[in-house]
């Protein structure tokens, strides 16, 4: 096993009913700005919870963070929050509602250009207080350090990661994912799906307990995919699909082993271009690079496919075949296409992604062999 430090300080609130604790989690004095998307948090009642919970603080609203974030619409709030001294940050809302205020929240506190965060030339040293309160179980935002932000006027979208960014509570209450459209479900099952296997589909470095906490939060979605999306309204389905996605991306599964965060890498591209769907360009690329990259992840993809999905065949590339087929017909299974022609993506895409990695030098992988070469390969597989 590598070595390793973890430290989480997130404080998770989990359960039926636990907005109302925002009052005693929020000191008095703070001036706080509530960020939230498009709306679905006032047809769903989580605002009238949130507004009756904090009666009496100082609350301003910020609306209109759309899905996949906008760097455009976040800088404007930026100015709103400096304009109006603010001094704690609520999102309420998915990944993208708390991925954005991340980044407003460095950004506020930044001297250079806010872009040097995205970027990567900015050392982010500080970052407003943030609690959020989570509606959509797929990203893991409400408990790590990370964001990804998309620029319209050059259609980028990067990540940036910062110990500073780390909400300082979350909360979880099941019951606000009851207004969740199926595919909203879809999307949040297989992006923690492929979060865990971005964790664990590498090379063995001697990690059981790592290894068998992935496959028992790869085993727990493929049992309760299905189930929520039959049962919107079912309260423990939605408790164990918002757990699990919490614990695929809190930093405890890739503690002291591999990572490779390739199949996000090639995804943020997808979405940059063509706005789909995050979890959907996931469903597509993972498979690609499992078939591509099966020399590299041969013994992890052995293992992942016996345990998770009880393929036995004695011939390595005969089973490393039927595991890929797994993973795609589950992600069919939950309604999202894995091949490109579905999303209406062509060649001039692919020729354009490729560029772009080459332009910018780009390797990655767990091995840095993931070169543009074999992004091409990945992406021609999945036409
Ligand atoms: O905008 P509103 O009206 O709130 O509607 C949203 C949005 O249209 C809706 N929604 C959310 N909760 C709902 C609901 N509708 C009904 N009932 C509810 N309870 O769902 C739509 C999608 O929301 P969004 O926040 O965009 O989805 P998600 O949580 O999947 O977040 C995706 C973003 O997170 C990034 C992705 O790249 C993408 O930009 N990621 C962030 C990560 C992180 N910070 O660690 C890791 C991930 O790999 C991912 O990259
Ligand atoms: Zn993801």
């Amino acid at each position: 096993m590598n070595n390793f430090e973890f430290h989480n300080p997130t404080k998770l609130i989990f359960g039926k009913g636990t907005i109302s604790n925002l009052d005693k989690l929020i000191a008095p004095e703070k001036k706080i700005l509530l960020t939230y998307g498009g709306g679905s948090i006032k047809k769903n009642g989580v605002y009238d919870q949130v507004k009756k919970a904090l009666k009496n603080h100082n609350v301003i609203e910020f609306g209109g963070i759309e899905p996949n974030p906008k760097y455009e619409t976040l800088l404007k709030a930026v100015e709103l929050v400096k304009k109006e001294n603010i001094d704690f940050l609520l999102p309420v809302g998915g990944g993208s509602v708390i991925d954005g205020t991340k980044f407003i929240a460095a950004a506020v506190k930044l001297d250079s250009d806010p872009w040097n965060i995205l970027n990567g030339k900015a050392q982010i040293k500080a970052a407003l207080p943030i609690g959020a309160i989570l509606t959509l179980p797929a990203t893991g935002t409400e408990m790590n350090g990370n964001s990804v932000i998309s620029k319209l006027a050059t259609k980028e979208k990067y990540g940036f990661s910062s110990k500073y960014v780390y909400p300082v509570f979350s909360i979880l209450d099941p019951e606000t994912c009851f207004s969740l459209p199926d595919i909203q479900i879809a999307n949040g099952i297989v992006d923690a799906f492929v979060h865990v296997m971005e964790q664990y589909l590498t090379y063995p470095v001697n990690s059981p307990l790592q290894d068998r906490m992935a496959e028992s939060i790869l085993i727990t979605l493929t049992e309760v995919g299905p189930k929520a999306l039959k049962n919107k309204t079912d309260y423990n389905e939605m408790a164990n699909f918002m757990w699990c996605a919490t614990m695929a991306l809190n930093g405890a599964i890739s503690r002291g082993v591999a990572e490779d965060w390739t199949t996000h890498i090639i995804g943020h591209e997808l979405t940059a271009l063509h706005e789909i769907d995050h979890a959907q360009t996931l469903a597509v690329v993972l498979p690609g690079v499992m078939s591509v990259m099966r020399e590299n992840k041969k013994e992890k993809i052995l293992q992942y496919g016996q345990r998770v999905w009880g393929v036995n065949s004695s011939n390595a590339n005969t089973a490393i075949d039927e595991t890929i087929a797994k993973t795609e017909q589950f992600f069919e299974s939950m309604g999202i296409p894995t091949k490109l022609n579905k999303y209406s993506v062509g060649q001039d895409t692919i020729d354009t992604i490729v560029k772009r990695f080459t332009d910018r030098k780009s390797v990655f992988g767990e091995k840095g062999d993931v070169n543009p070469d074999a992004v091409r390969k990945i992406l021609e597989i999945r036409k």
